[in-house]
Formats: structure tokens, C-alpha cells, sequence
């Protein structure tokens, strides 16, 4: 059922914020109008860096209600689900290229409570993910190699939109599409055009001191497209 259009959400990636100061990079971000939060683990493995675990979530938990989008770059993600969703994860990604069995990985992440997030590196093929979709809230499309913030943005992410959002219409699929790593203002508007509805920003939000402004020019830059939500 269609319930209207609604427009793109933007969620700020604490990554490329001042740790040592999240409640100010939260409430910078809110006064800008973001959506939701979007937080990076990494685990050393599937990703050659190490960022955080539950307990700096839960932290991040106590000073927004938004949603938390918990983007999980970590080989063996399974055994931490609950306790991400303890801490306060309102989605759990996952990555198609993970060792843990998917289909199972996101049953478990449904099972506690949160949306289930797939995530796509840029080597993978998109299809690779389409037999999945029904175990899958929130599709996320990588434009960067996952590992780092401040990245530039890679342009073969804008097909893979292009043919998510067709999958996504075709079958009727209440998912989200999401894209992460790379997003400015101009990426935020062309990503918009091939189908996104949720962009996951780091370096475009944290990376000069006018936090809310950067949000309101990545509102700005995709205003006025609207995508149906089922
Ligand atoms: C990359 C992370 C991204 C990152 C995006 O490994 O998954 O979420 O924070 O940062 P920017 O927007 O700077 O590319
Ligand atoms: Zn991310």
C-alpha cells in the first residue's frame, strides 16, 4: 500500500565527528533538521580500522531520540546483535560480504526487534543482494570502500541505485534505500534522482564547524524530490 511521498532522509555519520564531544555534534546536527544518527563499527577485520562497540552507542542513545542506524563492518557480526540492540540500534547492518551466514544474520536481527540493513561494498554486484530482499528493511549501497570517512564519492553507486529502486518498485518492497560514503550536496541530489531515500553523511556534516548548515545545504540540495513509500 502506498502511503504517500515522503522525502529523502539525511543521517549525519558520527565517524567523522569530535568523539570527544558527541552530545555537541548530536544536538548541531538536530538543529539542522537530521533524521536519524548513523554509527560506524569497525572491527580491524573486514575493514582495515577500529572504531567503536555497543557502549558508544548507548552513549549516543542518551542524547537523541532519533533513530540509530548501526552500520556493522565487522566479520562475525552475530554474536553482537542483542547487544547493539540493547544499546539502542534502531537498524543493524549487516554486509552481503560478511562470514556470517546472511540470511540467518538478518533473520536474527528481526528477531530482536530492529530493521534489518544489508550493506553492498562497491566490488559486489547489487543483484547479489536482490534474493534477499524480503528479509531486508534498509538496503544500503556503498560509495566509498567501506573503512574510512572523508572518502570521494564513487559513481558506479548511482546505477546500483538506479537498479535497486527499480527492484524495489517492481516487487512493491517496503525498503529502504540507502547511500553511504561519499555524499556532498551534488552526489545528495543525483542519488536522490536514482532512488535514495536515506543518505548517510560524514565528511559533508562534521567536516567544517557550521554543522547545522551543512545539514540544511544537504536539505536544500535535495528538495522538492519526493519518492512514494510503501
Ligand atoms: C565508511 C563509512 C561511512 C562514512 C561516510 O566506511 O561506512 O559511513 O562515515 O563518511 P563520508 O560521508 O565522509 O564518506
Ligand atoms: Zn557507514
Amino acid at each position: 500500500m502506498v502511503a504517500g511521498p515522503s522525502r529523502v532522509r539525511l543521517a549525519p555519520s558520527l565517524l567523522s565527528a569530535d568523539f570527544a564531544d558527541l552530545a555537541s555534534a548530536v544536538r548541531a546536527a538536530e538543529e539542522g533538521g537530521a533524521d536519524a544518527f548513523h554509527l560506524d563499527v569497525m572491527d580491524g577485520h573486514f575493514v582495515p580500522n577500529i572504531t567503536f562497540g555497543p557502549a558508544l552507542v548507548a552513549a549516543v542513545r542518551r542524547r537523541t531520540r532519533l533513530p540509530l542506524d548501526v552500520h556493522l563492518m565487522v566479520e562475525h557480526p552475530r554474536p553482537f546483535l542483542a547487544a547493539f540492540r540493547a544499546a539502542g540500534a534502531d537498524t543493524l547492518v549487516i554486509h552481503l560480504e560478511c562470514a556470517d551466514p546472511i540470511p540467518e544474520t538478518l533473520a536474527a536481527i528481526r528477531a530482536t526487534g530492529a530493521q534489518s540493513g544489508l550493506a553492498i561494498r562497491p566490488e559486489s554486484p547489487i543483484s547479489a543482494s536482490f534474493g534477499l530482499l524480503p528479509q531486508v528493511d534498509e538496503l544500503m549501497v556503498m560509495g566509498v570502500r567501506p573503512g574510512f570517512g572523508g572518502q570521494s564519492f564513487l559513481p558506479e553507486a548511482l546505477p546500483k541505485l538506479a537498479a535497486s529502486r527499480a527492484e524495489i518498485d517492481h516487487r512493491a518492497l517496503p525498503i529502504e534505500l540507502a547511500l553511504d560514503g561519499g555524499v556532498t550536496p551534488e552526489v545528495a541530489r543525483s542519488a536522490a534522482e536514482h532512488g535514495a531515500t536515506f543518505l548517510v553523511c560524514g565528511k559533508s556534516v562534521y567536516g567544517t564547524p557550521d554543522v547545522a548548515g551543512n545539514v540544511r545545504a544537504l536539505r536544500d540540495a535535495t528538495a522538492g524530490i519526493l519518492h512514494a513509500v510503501r
